[in-house]
């Protein structure tokens, strides 16, 4: 099929890349220009595993190119996907204002028959408002629909979870548009789950908001496990066996980050006030996230002896996880900014954010690695989870630090190693 894919992002590449390796023809619009003249020489904008290769593959192949602009990409298309961002905006709800101007952009361009796929993330009502931008700006066409397909990966493995996904969700009120996108995804294995537009834009809310409360919620363990001196590891452990709960999601941590759930579960809150229910249970799960960012600068507070002013903290990780370079809502981020506010020098390292953070923080001292970020620090933080991390010379860094005090706030150092060597070590729930 011919498909046109707008926005070049994490999930708009991922989304061109893994089409074209599944056969179809496809074209890539972004409005970045830089990017797109990249991107057409095979040069990948962002860290993904996996992704040069399968670009490469696309670009070779010919299926797969990049143009500037949506309506070059959607002209002759059969199907568009748009994939822009749907960042949160002052009132916690989705702002569309990207996905608006995408509409409207390819509306005067698109053929009849065409299939419109909203693959961002949005709100309830998104395939009536996108229809209805199309129907404004557009001409008079013959059946272009719009349909949901929301997407489920998770960047840093974003084209494995692409290719192997848990299931397809296609919301479309128009059963022979929902064969056609199901049909793009003919060579993957996975359940298609067919529904009503508004239930596949649930489904893609309450999936990110039931994740975020797991970690919310083993969060809450692990800092009563601290209160009566348990494990949280063995805790999420024991409960992970029941087949009911799962082991997945249910490591503590500095709180959940990143550019999803800190504004989807935003969004899903603002959609049940404007519909009048009261999501307790949400802002309960928010709340304990942003406690938790709290709870990890008193901790590093506590190890620096009480006060930050002047405390030299060695951080390491500025990414909102391992794998991938996104600094979107990154706890690091926060946390970091919350160390310099309070008097901190912030010597930070990270593998693949550190340039970008030092312009989103200036006051940030960015050193070369775990070792450098660490010298002269009366606290080192383990504030992202890079497995380079875990395989240091725990001697060599004893005799670099200030004071051997190691705040884990992703419980990836061992408690009894680290002992051993002299520093006290502070983890989460443990
Ligand atoms: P992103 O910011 O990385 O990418 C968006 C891209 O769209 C940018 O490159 C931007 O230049 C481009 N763009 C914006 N307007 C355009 C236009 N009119 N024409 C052409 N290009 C345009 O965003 P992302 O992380 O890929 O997220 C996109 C959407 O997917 C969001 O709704 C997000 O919630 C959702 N989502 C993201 C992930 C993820 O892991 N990042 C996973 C699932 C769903
Ligand atoms: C998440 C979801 O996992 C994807 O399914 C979804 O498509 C995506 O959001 C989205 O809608 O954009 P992602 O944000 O890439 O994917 O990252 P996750 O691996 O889910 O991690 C999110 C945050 O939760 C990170 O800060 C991570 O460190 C934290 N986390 C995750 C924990 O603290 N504990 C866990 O057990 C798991």
């Amino acid at each position: 099929m011919k498909v046109a894919v707008i926005g070049a992002g994490y999930v708009g590449l991922t989304t061109a890349a893994c089409l074209a390796h599944l056969g179809h023809e496809v074209v890539c619009a972004d409005l970045d220009e830089s990017r797109v003249a990249k991107l057409n020489t095979g040069e990948i904008p962002i860290l993904e595993e996996g992704m040069p290769a399968i670009v490469e593959e696309g670009l070779t192949s010919r299926r797969l190119r990049f143009v500037v602009g949506a309506a070059n990409a959607a002209a002759g298309a059969d199907c568009i996907f748009i994939c822009v961002a749907t960042p949160q905006g002052d009132d916690g709800a989705a702002d569309m204002k990207y996905v608006e101007a995408a509409a409207r952009e390819i509306a005067p361009v698109l053929a009849p028959g065409s299939v419109v796929i909203n693959k961002s993330t949005m709100p309830v009502g998104s395939s009536r408002f996108v229809q209805r931008i199309l129907d404004e700006s557009g001409p008079a066409l013959d059946r272009v629909t719009v349909a949901s397909n929301p997407e489920f990966l998770r960047e840093g493995q974003a084209v494995r979870d692409f290719l192997n996904p848990d299931r397809i969700v296609i919301g479309c009120d128009d059963p022979a548009a929902a064969v056609r996108v199901s049909e793009l995804y003919s060579g993957l294995r996975a359940p298609v789950l067919v529904t009503d537009p508004a239930s596949a834009e649930m489904i893609k809310y309450a999936s990110n908001a039931f994740l975020a409360t797991k970690i919310s919620f083993i969060n809450a363990i692990a800092n009563l496990c601290e209160a009566v001196d348990a494990d949280v590891r063995e805790v999420a452990l024991g409960m992970g066996y029941d087949r009911r709960i799962g082991f997945e999601f249910l490591k503590p941590g500095p709180g959940y980050g990143g550019s999803c759930f800190p504004k989807d579960s935003a969004a899903l809150l603002h959609t049940a006030q404007v519909n009048g229910y009261s999501f307790d249970l949400l802002e309960g799960v928010i709340e304990v996230n942003r406690k938790q960012y709290e709870h990890m600068v008193n901790k590093i507070t506590q190890g620096a002896g009480g006060s930050l002013n002047g405390a030299v903290i060695g951080v390491w990780g500025l990414t909102f996880k391992s794998d991938t370079d996104d600094l979107r809502d990154s706890p690091s981020m926060l946390i970091s900014e919350r160390l310099l506010n309070a008097g901190a020098i912030v010597q930070a390292y990270d593998p693949a954010g550190a340039d970008k953070a030092k312009q989103m923080l200036p006051g940030l001292e960015i050193r070369t690695d775990a070792y450098d970020a660490a010298t002269g620090a009366d606290v080192v933080a383990v504030l992202t989870e890079w497995d380079e991390f875990r395989w240091l010379d725990f001697d060599r860094l004893r005799g670099l630090v200030s004071k051997p005090v190691i705040v884990d706030a992703r419980n990836l150092l061992d408690p009894a190693a680290m002992r051993r060597r002299g520093f006290q070590y502070s983890g989460v729930g443990r």
